[in-house]
C-alpha cells in the first residue's frame, strides 16, 4: 500500500478516522461478500480512497480479487498488531482500493482475537494511519470474534438480506445482535441500509420484501439488486460486476444502492461521519466502463493464452500479480497429462500388434516344420 498518493478529495485538516462500514448478515448465501466487493468498487469509482478487509475465513473476498492461495498475513496479523496494515494491505488493479487479505492464520485462530471487552475501536485504531477514506469489512455469517471486532469498530452496518421464506428471522436475528453491539461495545454503531439482495419477480420474494419494508421502513435501500447470471459470470472471471457490466441491472443497482447508502449516512448526520464529496453518478459509471475496457480486456487476453483451461484472474500489482501468474501456468498440467496418456496408447497399440505378429510368426514357423 503506497501511502505517498494523495487523496482525491484531501483537506489541509488532519486526517480523520475513516468511516468503516461493516457488510454483516447472520444468514450466509445472502450475498454478503458480493455487496462487500462491489460496494468497495464503487465506492473508488466515485472517488473515494476505499480498503476492503476481508475477515470471513472462507476468504472469498480475497479470491475474489485474484488472491489465491491465501496469503501469510493479512487481517488477522494487523488486528492481532503483529504486521502494520501498510505492510500487509495489497494493491489491486482498481486505482484508490487496497485489499487487506484473509489468511490462513484467521482461519485458525479466530477464537485468539482480542476477548469482546477490549475489542471497543481495536480495529479503528489499527486502521488509523492509512489515510484511507472509507473501510468496508466483509463479515463472516456468524457472531464470530471476528464479526465482534468488525462491529466493536465499525460505523455502521450495511445488512445484505435475500428475500427467501426465512429472510425476516434472520434480519431480526441481525438487528437483535447489533443493538446489543450498539448497548454494551460500540454506542456509535450506527445503520449504513439494509439492502435486498437477488430479487426476483415471484410472488414469495415480493411477500417477504413488503413485510421487511413495512417493518424497518426507511432502513431498506430503495433500491433492490436483482438476481442476474452475470453476477456469478463476473465472480468466476475474478471481477465485480460493476466492473464486468457496469450498465446491467445488477451493476448500475450496486451503484445507485452505493449512493443510496451514503445519502443515507450522511442524513444521519452523525458529527464523526465525515466524508469528502462523492463524484457524480455519471463519473463513476464513467470510471467503471473504463475499468471494464482495460481490466477485463486483459483477462480475456490472458484466457485466451491460457487456451480456456486456466481460472482467470485480473491482474494486479506487487503480491497479486506473480499469484495471477501461478495460476496461469498451472493449467497445461492437464494438457500434458492428455499428451502422456496418448503415448502411452500409442505404446500400448504398438506392442499389441507385435505381439500378434510374433504370435502369427511362430504359428507359420510350426506350419512349416510340420
Ligand atoms: N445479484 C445476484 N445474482 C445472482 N447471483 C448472486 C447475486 N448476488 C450474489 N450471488 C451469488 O450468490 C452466492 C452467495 O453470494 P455471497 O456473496 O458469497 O454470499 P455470502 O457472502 O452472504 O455468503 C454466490 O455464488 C454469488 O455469486
Ligand atoms: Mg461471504
Amino acid at each position: 500500500m503506497d501511502e505517498t498518493e494523495s487523496t482525491p478529495a484531501a483537506a489541509s485538516t488532519p486526517p480523520l478516522p475513516p468511516v468503516m462500514v461493516a457488510v454483516f448478515n447472520q444468514k450466509g448465501g445472502v450475498a454478503k461478500t458480493t455487496t462487500a466487493c462491489n460496494l468497495a468498487v464503487s465506492l473508488t469509482a466515485f472517488g473515494y480512497r476505499v480498503l476492503l478487509v476481508d475477515l470471513d475465513t472462507q476468504g472469498n473476498a480475497t479470491a475474489s480479487f485474484g488472491v489465491a492461495p491465501l496469503p501469510a498475513e493479512g487481517a488477522f496479523e494487523v488486528i492481532t498488531g503483529r504486521a502494520d496494515v501498510a505492510d500487509v494491505a495489497l494493491d489491486t488493479v482498481y486505482e484508490g482500493l487496497w485489499l487487506l487479505p484473509a489468511t490462513q492464520s484467521l482461519r485458525d485462530n479466530d477464537h485468539l482475537l482480542t476477548p469482546s471487552g477490549r475489542r471497543r475501536g481495536l480495529l479503528e485504531a489499527r486502521l488509523a494511519g492509512t489515510g484511507v477514506d472509507i473501510v468496508v469489512v466483509d463479515c463472516p455469517p456468524s457472531l464470530a470474534a471476528a464479526t465482534s471486532t468488525a462491529l466493536a469498530s465499525a460505523t455502521a452496518v450495511l445488512m445484505p438480506v435475500h428475500p427467501d421464506p426465512f429472510a425476516h428471522d434472520g434480519l431480526v436475528n441481525t438487528w437483535y445482535e447489533i443493538c446489543r453491539v450498539r448497548e454494551t461495545v460500540n454506542y456509535q454503531l450506527g445503520v449504513a441500509g439494509i439492502l435486498l439482495t437477488m430479487t426476483e419477480a415471484d410472488p414469495t420474494g415480493a411477500d417477504v420484501t413488503r413485510v421487511i419494508r413495512a417493518e424497518f421502513g426507511d432502513q431498506v435501500l430503495g433500491v433492490e439488486i436483482p438476481a442476474q447470471i452475470k453476477v456469478a459470470e463476473a465472480a468466476q472471471l475474478g471481477l465485480p460486476v460493476t466492473v464486468l457490466d457496469p450498465d446491467g441491472p445488477a451493476g448500475l443497482g450496486y451503484v445507485d444502492a452505493t449512493r443510496e447508502m451514503l445519502a443515507l449516512l450522511v442524513r444521519q448526520n452523525r458529527h464523526w461521519v465525515h466524508l469528502p464529496e462523492a463524484a457524480s453518478r455519471d463519473a463513476a459509471l464513467e470510471r467503471l466502463r473504463e475499468w471494464r475496457a482495460t481490466i477485463h480486456a486483459d483477462l480475456l487476453n490472458r484466457s485466451a493464452i491460457a487456451s480456456g483451461l486456466a481460472e482467470a484472474r485480473p491482474r494486479t500489482t506487487g503480491e497479486r500479480m506473480s499469484q495471477a501468474a501461478s495460476v496461469a501456468v498451472a493449467a497445461p498440467k492437464r494438457a500434458k497429462w492428455r499428451v502422456l496418456t496418448l503415448n502411452q496408447f500409442i505404446a500400448l497399440t504398438a506392442a499389441f500388434v507385435a505381439g500378434m505378429a510374433i504370435e502369427a510368426l511362430v504359428e507359420f514357423l510350426g506350419r512349416m516344420t510340420h
